[in-house]
């Protein structure tokens, strides 16, 4: 039985493989000889992997691909991405083909603004917060100088600070509803900084206000932090074309072009098809997120609370046919940073921004969104056409020949025969037989 571990961070990474390797798995020996089979030989490499959380024993490896062809306003990118999933990168591929003689991807940052809240209760007249507030407004900027300074020599900072009263929805409870441009860093520990000078700024001047009774001098902050909800932080990607010229992706008599709009419909009025189909877009937008180092946890959260922002959980995307011409296009916000966080420490992270070209963070969200409308667009058109089984288990046929122990030979020889055979597990599995039996 498990026992509680006193002092596990303080131990040594040898101290904790082994603690762990003993007292949670039944084999410590290969435990712990896998676990280090996964360091890196290059021990400087290695500590930069150790010092980025705690409690660090092991790597944890996911592939780090490239999706060549991306046009994006008439420049061509090759986007990195790290996932697991078998067929996400190949459709990332095939769409990018697909657009390139099509006139690309058109993209456009439509808002940079993030958000941060300082969430304080205050019992008394409305009337009074709201004296208090505009008389010390001008504070909370002077004293958050220090914190604010750089970014504002770059062009940044506080954009406005609001008081919200949201006493409607919870008793006594207001807002310093705070903006913020932070340019090409993600901002949280700028935000946050802010944010907690703004709060001391508050509970300082509110002692002081002589307007208010002694308890509502008390008003009390109950916390202070960035919003991953950031629906003024938002770009836009889209790609249109004649419908004839989508032919080539369907077949001529399926009204390609038709269903694909159709399906996009499906997606805005049905959230169980809804969140299948974001999913699909997410595929492809976490893939570089976090090739690119970026917090996917932050991008997930918001993106989802914005397909919700109409009050149903709908479609990121949105597809049109209009005199001919198919539209397809998607608008999503997003908090990125191509600075600071993992964007200098993380080698792969450094390698995947160079390949882009070196991006600010407007680039880089613009990107990252083609590669959300690019991964939508491969689904849709697997799903309206030939179903999404025959692309996904070809892709999938390596994991299965490996999960069944193929040799590389036999590996080979079934890529082959799969390429005109449907891939299912037990087709594979007889088929693998069927050659090992001679
Ligand atoms: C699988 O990871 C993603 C899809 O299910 C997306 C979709 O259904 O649109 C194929």
């Amino acid at each position: 039985m498990l026992k509680p571990v006193e002092g596990f961070s303080k131990f040594s990474k040898e101290e904790k493989i082994d603690w762990i390797a003993k007292n949670c798995t039944s084999d410590s020996e290969a435990t712990a000889a896998l676990l280090k089979t996964y360091w890196n030989t290059d021990l400087k490499l290695q500590k930069v992997h150790d010092e980025f959380i705690e409690n660090t024993v092991s790597n944890y490896y996911l592939p780090f691909a490239i999706a060549p062809n991306f046009l994006i306003n008439g420049e061509l990118y090759a986007i990195p991405m790290v996932i697991e999933e078998s067929s996400v990168v190949a459709a990332a591929s095939k769409s990018a083909k697909f657009w390139l003689n099509k006139g690309g991807f058109t993209t456009r940052v439509i808002a940079t603004e993030k958000v941060g809240q300082v969430h304080f209760m205050y019992a008394g007249p409305k009337e009074k917060i709201q004296a208090f507030f505009n008389q010390v407004k001008p504070l909370f900027f002077e004293e958050s100088e220090a914190i604010t300074k750089s970014m504002r020599k770059r062009g940044g900072g506080i954009l406005d600070i609001e008081l919200r009263d949201l006493t409607h929805k919870l008793d006594n409870y207001y807002q310093l509803h705070c903006t913020f441009e932070t340019l090409d860093a993600m901002g949280a520990n700028f935000i946050n900084s802010c944010l907690e000078q703004f709060s001391k700024t508050l509970r300082e001047q509110a002692a002081l206000f002589t307007d208010f009774s002694e308890t509502e001098k008390q008003l009390e902050v109950v916390m202070s932090i960035l919003s991953n909800y950031v629906p003024n932080c938002l770009v836009r990607a889209e790609v249109s074309c004649p419908v004839e010229a989508l032919d080539e992706a369907g077949s001529k008599s399926s009204n390609f072009a038709q269903k694909m709009v159709q399906a996009v419909q499906i997606a805005k009025a049905e959230p169980y098809r809804a969140v299948t189909h974001n999913k699909g877009i997410m595929n492809g937008i976490d893939a570089v997120i976090l090739a690119t180092g970026n917090d996917f946890r932050a991008i997930e959260a918001g993106i989802h609370a914005y397909a919700a922002k109409d009050g149903t959980y709908s479609s990121l995307t949105h597809a049109s046919i209009t005199d001919g011409i198919f539209k397809f296009w998607i608008e999503i916000p997003m908090a990125l940073g191509t600075v600071g966080g993992l964007t200098s420490l993380h080698p792969l992270v450094k390698l995947a921004l160079e390949i882009l070209k070196k991006p600010n963070a407007k680039e880089l969200m613009q990107v990252v969104a083609v590669a959300g409308l690019a991964q939508n667009f491969a689904a849709l058109r697997s799903l309206v056409t030939t179903g999404i089984q025959k692309g996904h288990m070809k892709m999938h046929l390596l994991n299965l020949l490996n999960q069944l122990g193929a040799t590389e030979t036999e590996k080979k020889t079934l890529v082959a025969y799969f390429k005109d055979h449907t891939v299912t597990n037990a087709a594979v599995k007889e088929a693998l037989e069927k050659i090992q039996k001679g």
